[in-house]
């Protein structure tokens, strides 16, 4: 397992963007609008994991509520698996509790779940895999 992405909440990308391209000497970034989950990406490659900044696209995106409720900063931890079916159902079975029950279409077309921050000591999790 490695870490996929690491998922950060901005209210808007373009200055965040400013200051993520000067600290990481980054020139190509990849932005995608994901309409499932309400928000515009904007990803830098770090030595093949990512950093997300995510923009929510409307209000009752998940990130305008995280925003709302916690302010700009990390949303959540992604790690790359093999086979998200698989994980959930073993997680499931250990008793973890779950976002997703089945996994739905993220960026760069991830198949994406989540766990819930309830049973992962504060962090919301996303397993994702090709
Ligand atoms: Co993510």
């Amino acid at each position: 397992m490695r870490i996929e992405h690491l998922g950060i909440a901005v209210p808007s990308l373009g200055e965040v963007i400013e200051k993520f391209k000067f600290i990481l000497h980054a020139e190509h970034i990849h932005t995608e609008e994901v309409p499932e989950q309400k928000v515009r990406i904007a990803s830098f490659d770090v030595g093949g994991s990512a950093l997300e900044l995510l923009e929510p696209t409307s209000d009752d995106s998940p990130i305008a509520k995280f925003l709302e409720k916690k302010g700009p900063g990390i949303h959540h931890v992604a790690l790359a698996v093999d086979d998200v079916e698989a994980e959930l159902e073993r997680l499931k079975d250990a008793g973890y509790r779950l976002v997703d029950e089945v996994p739905r279409a993220g960026a760069h077309g991830l198949k994406i779940a989540f766990l819930h921050p309830g049973s992962t000591g504060g962090v919301l999790v996303e397993l994702c895999s090709r």
